[in-house]
């Protein structure tokens, strides 16, 4: 396998790009092939078997590009479909949740640790079985919170509708005393200094995100895989690719918002064909 091919990475959308930016931060001589499903988003809400056909059709795109590893960037697709497409496939596949309760599971001082994410995610209850696999003593509280990614997609970072619904989602997991909590959703990053302000600096917040691409450079170290010089002539929109199944355009201006560097063009792609 070429150590220039690109890193795959997917999402149901643009949630995944708080993904892309911190595997853009930590490795930056990586290329980069983002697909966002952006036609048949949110995953949040649907079932395990349609989120298993998305994400094969997903990699058979992202195939095309030769990449040379995938990252599953979003929550619920690596609750439902990981264990599944990353027996089926003979490049390395990671998803966002392993990385994420490592980092909880290291953090936590008194076993008491939260999750939040897509009523998906939660559903699965795989957060709090790969924590118990990593720390058996652990107790784990999870809290669907599905109205945080409307409120990102909206804009509505830092607003008094956010603190309110916030709040409520949050006041079930402060009678359990958490001292940890796994940020478990793509969106959830970018409030992180509204859930902060709202549990205090007694509580730390995991990111998988930023977790994961440690995982991902690791991944590619041992595996020979590790593009490590950065090539000067080869342009940023040749670098960064990105696809979308709907509205690129819209991806487009949320990208340039999350990103470093401005995204100039976004595919659209018909993703029921692969
Ligand atoms: N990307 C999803 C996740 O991390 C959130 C958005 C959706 O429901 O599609 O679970």
């Amino acid at each position: 396998m070429d150590k220039k091919a690109p890193i795959g990475i997917f999402d149901s959308g643009v949630g995944g790009l708080t993904v892309a930016r911190e595997i853009i931060r930590q490795i930056p001589e990586e290329r980069i092939v983002y697909f966002g499903d952006t036609a048949r988003l949110p995953y949040g809400s649907k079932s395990k078997d349609n989120i298993i056909r998305y994400s094969r059709q997903i990699i058979r795109f992202l195939r095309t590009k030769d990449v040379k590893a995938i990252v599953i960037a979003c929550n619920t697709a690596s609750a439902y479909a990981l264990e599944t497409v990353s027996k089926e496939s003979d490049i390395p596949i990671i998803g966002v949740i392993n990385a994420g309760a490592r980092a909880a599971a290291a953090a936590t001082r008194n076993g008491k640790i939260g999750v939040i994410g897509t009523r998906g995610t939660i559903q699965s209850g795989i957060y709090t079985k790969v924590l118990q696999e990593l720390k058996p003593s652990v107790q784990v509280t999870g809290k669907a919170c599905p109205l945080f990614v409307p409120l990102v997609e909206e804009g509505l970072l830092h607003d008094s509708v956010t603190d309110e619904i916030a709040s409520r989602y949050l006041s079930d997991l402060k009678g359990k005393y958490i001292d940890t909590l796994v940020l478990g959703c793509t969106h959830y990053p970018l409030l992180r200094s509204t859930l902060r302000r709202l549990l205090g600096e007694s509580v730390t917040l995991v990111n998988p995100a930023y977790e994961t691409a440690i995982e991902l450079r690791e991944l590619l170290l041992e595996q020979g895989l590790l593009h490590e010089k950065r090539s000067e002539d080869e342009s940023q929109e040749d670098k960064y690719q990105f696809f979308v199944s709907d509205l690129a355009e819209q991806f487009t201006s949320f990208a340039t918002a999350i990103l470093p560097n401005e995204v100039k063009k976004t595919k659209q792609i018909d993703i029921e064909t692969y």
